[in-house]
């Protein structure tokens, strides 16, 4: 992880969830919830599918403040369900220790690692969640792969990678509005309230600049996933996709 992006997430820290309920209006919790509850699905369908009482291996990438993670572990305990063993790993201590305590939480496994390098060996997981943070991995295509690979590596054949992050609206009048929004309220309002402005320096200058929901799908296929597929959310501010090993 670089030093500048684990700086930013040192400083934002305290503030993360807040600020991000106020900026997606609340939109970013019932985002979260949705992918849970896909992954709950997904999990279900593996194991009818396999007929075996394995449990269902999840790792959630950038895991920050372990929002998605606990979401994923409530989501778990229902009666159909299936038994999920669920990993976290995020390359910023000051992110996963706000995480650590939380309610629900106490039986996920977090690890500090970078997001390129897991230590995980190959074909170890059913599923591997990323939230809101592939935008922050890399902004170029090739490095961008190199992460998809990575994810490709420790999932188990037939595997699935899902991904909810911010896109961009197919209208260009949506997508105009949007890019205005973010100019002129996310930047301000998030430096006002984390004190952070390069956090929110950084969260302008990435959300913008981040692939639609037909391009990250074709990035996943290129870097070698069989298949993937996305739904957009809120007119496509921000998409869910589902990838396969
Ligand atoms: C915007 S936050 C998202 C957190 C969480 N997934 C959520 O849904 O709110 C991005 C997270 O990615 C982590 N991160 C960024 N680059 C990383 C990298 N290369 N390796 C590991 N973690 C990274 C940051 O530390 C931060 O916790």
């Amino acid at each position: 992880m670089k030093k500048g992006i684990r700086k930013i997430y040192q400083e934002v820290a305290p503030t993360y969830e807040l600020v991000n309920h106020i900026l997606t209006f609340g939109m970013d919790v019932l985002w979260r919830k949705r992918t849970a509850c896909l992954a709950a699905k997904i999990g279900a369908g593996e194991k009818y599918a396999s007929r075996t009482s394995r449990p269902f291996f999840i790792l959630d990438v950038c895991s920050g403040t372990g929002e998605m993670a606990r979401d994923m572990a409530v989501r778990m305990r229902g009666k159909k369900a299936p038994k999920a063993s669920i990993y976290a790993a995020d390359g910023s201590l000051s992110m996963i220790s706000r995480a650590k305590n939380k309610k629900h939480l106490r039986s996920v496994r977090f690890t500090l690692a970078d997001a390129g390098r897991l230590p995980f060996p190959d074909r170890t997981f059913d599923l591997i969640t990323v939230s809101f943070s592939t935008r922050n991995l890399n902004p170029d295509s090739q490095a961008m792969l190199s992460y998809l690979q990575e994810f490709l590596r420790i999932l188990k054949p037939g595997g699935v990678f899902l991904n909810l992050e911010t896109s961009q609206p197919p209208l260009s009048l949506i997508k105009t509005l949007y890019h205005l929004y973010i100019r002129l309220v996310v930047k301000p309002l998030g430096y006002l309230i984390s004190g952070s402005r390069g956090g929110y320096n950084y969260l302008s200058y990435t959300m913008p600049r981040f692939y639609d929901a037909q391009g990250f799908s074709s990035l996943c296929r290129q870097a070698g996933f069989s298949f993937a597929r996305h739904r957009l959310l809120f007119l496509g501010v921000a998409a869910i996709h589902t990838a396969r090993k």
